[in-house]
């Protein structure tokens, strides 16, 4: 499948940079956001990587302008209604995402498939918000997803083999390698192994067992890991791992998923990482 037009829903992080892989593979992209700002520091976050893989040789300037041309924003998620797929990518809020659901199903042309980078949410429920639940689907990218060449594709209990197939192929056409993940369970694949490895981090630390500078010390040097578990949070967002594993507890009922209590005062506090502000690495610990 080519899809005429990619929609890309939410500018942060990872929507920005989900429509940015998808203009540099060559795709004319609407990115959408109710924030001007926001889309404006997105297309910013493009533009310096861009200069820099510029200056280092590695992209033509006619490349990267090429890059940013194929790529439109717009505060109104109307102006997405040519678009033959689209990606949501807004924060894990079910009301919010809800409402974008809605919306996409009245606008889109009847064919047109939603796609949702949600970590956690389960596919199916955000299906029902729309009378398309067979093009309805999870395309989990990792951060950053112009690196990282995994993409989750995810099955909805409702979601048809066909919109699986161009899923994957579209993933495939973006230089990933997509796996299916055939039923629709909390994390997936990736955050169902990864989140035990985080919550398991900060209980070491709250037990006094080690640092986080040596812990993450001991899985970058002990299993070749390019990033700790620490440092891996502060990254992505303290606040958006402590989402998953709230999302997680809830789905599960079960203590096994309970968040420690350092990871919400860490968010409480404000503390959130994402290289910016603070993160882990300042938690008034007692193991210092
Ligand atoms: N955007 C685009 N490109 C980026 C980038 C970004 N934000 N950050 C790094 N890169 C590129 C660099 O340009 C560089 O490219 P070249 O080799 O072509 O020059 C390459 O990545 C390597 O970058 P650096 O040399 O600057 O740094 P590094 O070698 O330390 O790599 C990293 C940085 C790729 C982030 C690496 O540390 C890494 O792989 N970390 C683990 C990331 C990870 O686990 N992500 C998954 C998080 S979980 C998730 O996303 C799921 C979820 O649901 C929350």
């Amino acid at each position: 499948m080519t899809p005429s037009h990619i929609g890309v829903v939410g500018s942060g992080t990872m929507g920005g940079a989900i429509a940015h892989l998808m203009a540099l593979s060559g795709y004319d992209v609407r990115l959408s956001d109710v924030s001007q700002p926001a889309l404006e520091q997105a297309v910013r976050r493009m533009r310096s990587w861009m200069e820099m893989n510029v200056s280092k040789g590695k992209m033509t300037q006619e490349d990267a302008d090429g890059t940013l041309d194929r790529i439109s924003i717009t505060t109104e998620l109307n102006h997405l209604a040519d678009c033959s797929f689209v990606v949501e990518a807004v924060f894990e809020d079910l009301q919010v995402k809800e409402q974008i659901f809605s919306q996409l199903d009245q606008i889109l042309p009847q064919a047109a498939i939603i796609a949702t980078n949600t970590s956690s949410m389960s596919i199916t429920l955000l299906a029902e918000y729309t009378k398309r639940p067979g093009k309805v689907v999870g395309m989990h990218f990792f951060n950053p997803p112009q690196v990282m060449k995994l993409v989750e594709v995810v099955r909805g209990y409702k979601t048809d083999n066909d919109t699986v197939a161009k899923t994957m192929d579209l993933a495939r056409n973006l230089g990933k390698e997509p796996i299916e993940v055939k039923k629709d369970t909390p994390g997936f694949i990736v955050n169902r192994i990864l989140i035990p490895q985080l919550l398991e981090a900060v209980r070491l630390v709250e037990e006094g067992v080690a640092t986080p500078e040596d812990v993450d010390k001991a899985i970058r040097l002990g299993l070749n890991s390019p990033m700790g578990p620490f440092e891996l949070q502060d990254y992505t967002g303290v606040d958006i791992g402590l989402n998953v594993v709230d999302h997680f507890y809830e789905e599960f009922r079960n203590d096994r998923w309970a968040a420690p209590l350092s990871l919400r005062a860490l968010v409480r506090a404000g503390r959130l990482g994402r290289k910016t502000g603070a993160g882990w690495y300042d938690y008034p610990s007692d193991s210092k």
